[in-house]
């Protein structure tokens, strides 16, 4: 099939309110830490918000029945998936949603489990709330991250342990779990009633041809104790919108976390449920295509880092645009490391941000333009020349 869709545009956004090109862009070049892409939307999407915008009816809304749908017919097409309906609730952002399953699965001073080095937000909402972070700490061996399932099993037998966050695909290390370890972390769950929130924010964008393995389809029991939380913003570049959406095909459970969103009182989005709604609808080949092109850049870091600064180690990616570099044989400290990747003129994640794991590693985000990329890894590999190279031991 020809391509429809040209992700080597420019995407020129300063001076737009926009935080990777305003606020984390101010002091560099590029800014390649956030987790946006620098892809115009699919058109549709763009359409749905200005044709609602133009109607100027901005009055308290109806969530359209589209908008389950579309999740529906979705996890359907792209995972193979059935999600009912009625499964499905609106949220304003996924840590939103975490926060309310805290609200209404636990009590203060209960345990959650996460697995870092991963997604920094999971930790704040968690203490926020004045639960207590379990980490289950991935191990990194030959160049990959497992889980430490003994660990796993200890945290989990715990009983004042409640949830397991897991991130599938796992930002920052770019990797979407393979369904043996799905089912031994179901398995530890259900046997400890672990409840598990499994984030799929990043499950469209899997490379290769793999397939996303929704944690609910792992078995009935496991479905009546996990849910789903995801959005398409990280798709389809539309995070800012703050639409999400929980999947709880227990019913029980699903209930529990609508009367703690009655307590907060918050309402469906309009104009993010109509982007939501066009971007399900018809983003199918605009995903495909991104997610090709994604890939292409993968490989040009890839062979850029082999071809120019053979110490970094790019943790080989199966998911995600976000990818984790171990910088630890630069022998540098993350403020060290801020500062040289800074006055190279490129943002990246430190990453420490993703807890003790991330020490001496750091996060880019690689769904820019080609151009963009190899412009930044240019800069990166001149003041490497001019700071680092000489500095290395031979
Ligand atoms: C795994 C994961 N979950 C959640 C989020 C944030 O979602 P939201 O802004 O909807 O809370 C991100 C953002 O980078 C993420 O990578």
């Amino acid at each position: 099939m020809l391509n429809q869709y040209n992700f080597d545009i420019p995407f020129n956004c300063k001076n737009s309110h926009h935080y990777k090109w305003d606020q984390e862009g101010k002091d560099v070049r590029y800014p390649l830490g956030v987790a946006d892409t620098d892809y115009h939307p699919p058109q549709e999407v763009v359409d749905a918000v200005a044709s609602r915008a133009s109607s100027g009816v901005f009055g308290y809304g109806i969530q359209p029945a589209e908008f389950a749908q579309s999740i529906s017919n979705w996890y359907q097409k792209r995972h193979n998936t059935v999600v009912l309906p009625e499964w499905t609730s609106y949220t304003p952002g996924l840590i939103v949603a975490v926060k309310m399953f805290l609200e209404a699965l636990t009590d203060p001073g209960d345990n959650i489990i996460i697995q870092p080095p991963v997604y920094f937000n999971f930790k704040n909402i968690i203490t926020r709330n004045e639960r207590n972070v379990l980490e289950n700490t991935l191990v990194l061996a030959d160049n990959k991250y497992h889980i430490d399932y003994e660990d796993l099993e200890k945290k989990a037998a715990d009983p004042k342990t409640k949830i397991l966050v897991l991130c599938n695909p796992h930002n920052p290390i770019g990797h979407a779990w393979s369904r043996e370890d799905l089912e031994k972390i179901a398995d530890i769950c259900n046997q400890h009633h672990v409840f598990v929130i499994s984030d799929e924010a990043h499950s469209d964008i899997l490379f290769n041809g793999q397939q996303h393995i929704p944690f609910i389809t792992l078995s009935e029991e496991v479905a009546m104790n996990c849910a789903t939380i995801n959005s398409g913003g990280k798709t389809f570049n539309t995070n800012g919108l703050y639409t999400s959406y929980v999947i709880i095909p227990n019913e029980e459970i699903h209930t529990m976390f609508k009367q703690v969103v009655v307590k907060h009182h918050f309402e469906f989005n309009m104009l993010g449920g109509f982007a939501h709604i066009a971007a399900y609808t018809h983003g199918a080949q605009y995903t495909d295509e991104m997610v090709a092109y994604i890939w292409q850049n993968v490989g040009y870091l890839r062979e850029f880092l082999q071809e120019n600064m053979p110490e970094i180690t790019m943790i080989e990616p199966n998911a995600t645009y976000l990818m984790w570099l171990d910088m630890r044989a630069w022998n540098m400290d993350n403020d060290e490391l801020h500062s040289f990747f800074q006055s190279a003129g490129v943002a990246v994640n430190r990453g420490d941000m993703y807890g003790d794991a991330g020490k001496g590693f750091v996060r880019i985000n690689v769904a820019c333009t080609k151009a963009v990329l190899m412009d930044a890894l240019h800069l990166i590999h001149q003041s490497y020349l001019e700071k680092i190279k000489g500095k290395l031991p031979s």
